[in-house]
């Protein structure tokens, strides 16, 4: 008998409810996925502002679970368990989400499971790729995170295998927008850029790439710094700022590093299949670098399509989903909202 997991998200600036299917062989179907960002709110400011976010997941998370219950054509009744976001994220908009799914969990009177958010950027990708093969790597690229994970059992078993020592490849691509004068969030602008700049054309800094740099720890703070110390020198000097070039030579140090250390890893733990995911995977060439370089060491690549990369009920939904198949125990209901959950607990 197959069963219903509802998955919410508020870790960040996405209210997101997901509903999927978790057929008894283990395999988990997306019915519903349903998301509302207030990200036009925060544009201004050059970043999520956590008392909006908070504001509008509260606005957002009734309309949006109500939406996806429409999509799946099912009714609450319907829902055998409930997956939430307990961490990482804002405090503030975690709360909203956690309050929001022990209220559904205690009214339909079915077990409530608060997960890890960067296990479900993972997990996303079975919904779409089938079953992890047991382990696999995975590289975490999103706004807040930057991290290499060693994936023995998704449901259970995640171990860090690096992480930033500074700033989130997002948060790179977000600053470094903001020098060059385009829109927040940065990423899908100086994608585009990118596609008409020469990726050669400036030589950007390769952060934490020393021999005596931990080789599977990222710095992307110099590199941002590089960038805004360009430009500056060129304004000075008053020429005008190739904007296309600037943002692909930006891009492909990002992309350079990210696969480079990804690569080695799986090579040096005997692990066959790189997983990429979280915003920054969206990146039209951090995907064709890792597609090259995978090829190249024979490492079989699963990049989950832009949609479910970004932040998503779904991806909770499918964590759940893999936490209820693996028998884990339900959470109580008092858990609370953990801003600071490290990235191997993978349910609470
Ligand atoms: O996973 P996500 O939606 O939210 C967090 O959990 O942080 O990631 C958002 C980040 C932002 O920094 C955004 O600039 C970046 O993902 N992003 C991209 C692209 N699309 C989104 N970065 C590079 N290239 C893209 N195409
Ligand atoms: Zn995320």
């Amino acid at each position: 008998m197959s069963r219903i997991i509802m998955g919410i998200e508020s870790s960040c600036d996405e209210t997101g409810v997901g509903l999927v299917r978790l057929h008894d062989d283990g395999t988990v179907d997306l019915l519903a996925d349903e998301v509302a960002s207030s990200v036009d709110q925060h544009a201004r400011f050059g970043g999520v502002v956590p008392e909006v976010a908070s504001r509008a997941h509260l606005e957002a998370m009734v309309p949006t679970a109500n939406r996806a219950f429409e999509k799946a054509d099912l009714k609450l009744s319907d829902v055998d368990a409930i997956a939430v976001t307990a961490g990482p994220g804002l405090a503030g908009a975690l709360l909203v989400g956690v309050s929001a799914a022990k209220a559904y969990a205690a009214a339909l009177g079915v077990p409530l499971y608060g997960v890890n958010h960067l296990a479900g950027h993972i997990a996303v990708d079975t919904l779409q790729h089938g079953p992890l093969p047991k382990p696999c790597l995975a590289l975490l690229v999103s706004g807040g995170h930057t991290q290499l994970l060693r994936v023995d059992d998704i449901a259970t078993t995640i171990t860090e295998l690096g992480s930033t020592v500074d700033d989130a490849a997002g948060e790179a691509y977000d600053k470094v927008a903001r020098v060059l004068g385009l829109p927040y969030p940065g990423g899908p602008p100086i994608d585009k850029a990118a596609k008409q700049g020469d990726p050669r054309a400036i030589a950007f800094p390769r952060g934490m790439t020393g021999p005596r740099d931990a080789k599977f720890d990222f710095s992307f703070s110099g590199l941002k710094t590089a960038v805004a110390r360009w430009v500056e020198g060129a304004e000075r000097r008053g020429e005008d700022i190739p904007v296309n070039d600037v943002a692909a030579s930006f891009q492909e140090a990002v992309a350079d590093v990210l696969t480079a250390k990804a690569v080695r890893a799986a090579k040096e733990s005997g692990i066959g299949t790189l997983v990429i995911s979280g915003g920054v995977a969206a990146n039209s060439r951090l995907s064709e670098l890792a597609r090259e370089r995978c090829e190249a060491a024979g490492i079989e690549l699963r990049v989950p399509r832009p949609r479910l990369c970004t932040d998503n009920g779904a991806m909770i939904a499918a964590l759940g989903a893999h936490v209820v198949a693996a028998g884990v125990r339900e959470s109580t209901l008092d858990i609370s909202a953990n801003p600071a959950l490290p990235v191997h607990v993978v349910s609470v």
